[in-house]
């Protein structure tokens, strides 16, 4: 959850660590600080956003080559300058940045507490500082021996960067649970949660294992395992596939409506390679193996959490209708807790656009011990999904900064579509003419949603009149329950209106008695089989004053002439409609939430990767 950047080398280190804070920030940002390593060691630490750090230590003119930077999502102790990373241990030999959660931290402390050791903080960082300083004076070591020796002693997870004040030459970097990338520049190293604060200097990337430490100098690094015997193991050097544009604004106000933006572009990078209109094919290249598997399945589960749940419910109806295999969809953190009967002939799909939620890797590893089959669908390349799982499709999306998922869901959608397509096709349950229908609709989606982000202006009206709302009623049916539950998801994040998403059909059981004049329903109903079913749910909010918002199908004058407002959507397959409906409401919470001052692409009390439990 929160984000880590260090640097060696040869140049001035505080301009590279402030940036890549900044652009770590989506990762926590109720604090940040930073360390700059010269003769002694400066520390810097601050509450509140890497801005307000910037502001208090710029005009300081650090000097230094090497330094530690961290931006925090607090999980131990409240956000506060004392708490803010980086932590220095009692007598200031080693320096440490943290992301993750150190769960024996009560013990290790009353032991160290026991021997002398006083803590100024409320965290478990501060704790592991103090332990590797602790083993290094004792067993008068080396750095590294002392590090490995601590970390041996630790239940939970981290990535993490030391430097210690004795061997100012280098940085010692490890993890487990927590992703951790190096970039290998000339006679400089740069360390970092992912990539982004890395992309601009070099492309050549090492992607940290569980249990790797790495031990990085100027002018070298070497790499081992925690755990094995080998003492080294070879790096492997990657090519990133990152540019520095995909990673900025681009002349929007906010990552979020940027990324809304993106989304005809970001779905034809999920096309490629892969949808074939032109001689009405579609292939899944990182499925081949496990394929066989797949269409044969007695039964499939998948696992996500937040936004990826929502689209993983899609993916059940898809992979129901498409493929006829008996699909159920989890919440990985459920899931993983409740001891479930796993078979081994079970195919399980993970969903994440991080790669690194630590409910859904954990879920994978249960479904794994118990024989199933595990792939992946992610964005992140190289995260640790898609390590942990057997095969899968990345999204493509491009990296996603604004907390609220938008781009992440409609690529994971257009994976399942195609996925339930193929698993449909090559075990029999469409026809070659469903099929090719299919492939046509879905290629031109990306044009339907371009017509669709060009009523932004008339959404923001819409957005205007309901931006003091205090709650709000999303319903769907069908495929777009996951779509209403997605769109209350929105609104909830990053307005703070308290917001339901529900099957339409439901709402007589009980939602309906919230419904009165304040009340905004936002009801998904484009036109397909339940559409006169919906039509009765709008006059029943109707009958009780409700204020009705309809997303419908173009030219659909029916709805129309009940609704309070209208958006319209293109025609498509009821089976695509998600990938359509989705826009209007990422839209609609969008605006509310700038009109009533939040703050959009870094919501209160989130972060975008929740690798903690
Ligand atoms: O990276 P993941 O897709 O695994 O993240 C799961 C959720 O934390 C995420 O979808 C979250 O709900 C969204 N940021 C909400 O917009």
């Amino acid at each position: 959850m929160c984000g880590i950047v260090g640097y060696i080398g040869n140049k001035q280190a505080y301009n590279i660590l402030i940036k890549g804070l900044k652009r770590l920030e989506y990762r926590g940002y109720d604090s940040a600080g930073i360390a700059i390593i010269n003769q002694g060691c400066k520390i810097f630490k601050k509450q509140g956003k890497v801005s307000e750090l910037d502001a208090l230590v710029k005009s300081k003119n650090l000097h230094g080559t090497i330094g530690l930077g961290h931006t925090r999502w607090a999980t131990h102790g409240e956000p506060n300058d004392t708490n803010a990373h980086p932590h220095e241990s009692m007598h200031k030999k080693f320096i440490i940045i943290h992301n993750g959660i150190i769960e024996n931290y009560t013990r290790l402390k009353k032991r160290l507490e026991d021997r002398g050791y006083k803590f100024k903080s409320d965290t478990d960082t501060e704790v592991l500082v103090n332990l590797i300083e602790y083993i290094y004076i004792k067993g008068k070591l080396d750095a590294e021996t002392a590090v490995r020796l601590a970390l041996s002693k630790v239940v939970g997870a981290y990535g993490l960067v030391i430097a210690c004040t004795d061997e100012k030459d280098k940085l010692i970097a490890a993890r487990k649970g927590s992703p951790l990338v190096i970039g290998v520049g000339e006679q400089e190293y740069f360390l970092a949660s992912d990539a982004t604060p890395i992309v601009e200097y070099t492309k050549s990337v090492i992607y940290l294992h569980d249990d790797d430490m790495a031990v990085i100098g100027r002018n070298g690094m070497s790499l081992r395992n925690l755990k094995s015997t080998k003492i080294h193991k070879k790096p492997i050097i990657q090519k990133l596939e990152l540019d520095v544009d995909k990673i900025e604004k681009n002349g929007f106000a906010h990552y979020m409506l940027k990324e809304i933006h993106e989304q005809p572009r970001s779905i034809k990078d999920t096309f490629r390679g892969r949808l074939r209109p032109d001689v009405n094919a579609l292939k899944l290249g990182g499925l081949h193996y496990v394929m066989k598997d797949i269409i044969h399945a007695k039964r499939i589960i998948i696992i996500a959490c937040g936004t990826s749940y929502h689209a993983g419910l899609v993916g059940e109806f898809l992979i129901e209708e498409f493929g006829r295999i008996p699909t159920e969809v989890e919440y990985a953190s459920e899931f993983r807790y409740r001891d479930p009967i796993i078979y081994e002939s079970d195919i399980v799909i993970a969903i994440s656009q991080s790669g690194e939620t630590a409910d859904t890797l954990a879920a994978i590893e249960l479904a794994k011990s118990k024989g199933a089959t595990v792939v992946g669908i992610c964005n992140v390349v190289g995260s640790s999904i898609p390590r942990a799982t057997m095969g899968g499709v990345y999204t493509h999306a491009g990296p996603e900064i604004g907390v609220a998922s938008t781009k992440a869901f409609t690529t994971q959608v257009t994976v399942l579509i195609m996925m339930a397509m193929e698993i449909g096709y090559k075990n029999g349950a469409i026809k070659e003419e469903q099929y090719s229908k299919l492939i046509k609709e879905l290629s031109l989606i990306p044009e339907k949603i371009s017509t669709i982000l060009k009523q932004g202006d008339y959404i923001k009206e819409i957005s205007a009149i309901y931006k003091d709302a205090t709650n709000a009623l999303y319903l769907g049916r069908g495929y777009l329950y996951p779509v209403a539950m997605e769109g209350a998801l929105k609104l909830k994040e990053i307005s703070y209106i308290h917001a339901e998403g529900y099957p339409a059909a439901e709402m007589k059981h009980g939602p309906i008695a919230l419904i009165d004049e304040n009340m905004p329903v936002i009801i998904i109903a484009t036109k397909d089989k339940s559409y006169e079913k919906i039509v009765n749910n709008i006059q029943e909010v109707k009958a009780r004053k409700g204020i009705v918002i309809a997303i419908v199908t173009e030219g659909d004058n029916t709805i129309s002439s009940m609704a309070d407002h209208v958006v319209e959507v293109p025609d498509t397959e009821f089976a695509l409609a998600p990938l359509l409906t989705v826009i209007p409401l990422q839209l609609f919470s969008y605006y509310i939430a700038v009109m009533r001052g939040c703050n959009v692409d870094q919501p209160r009390n989130l972060a975008k990767s929740v690798t903690v439990e």
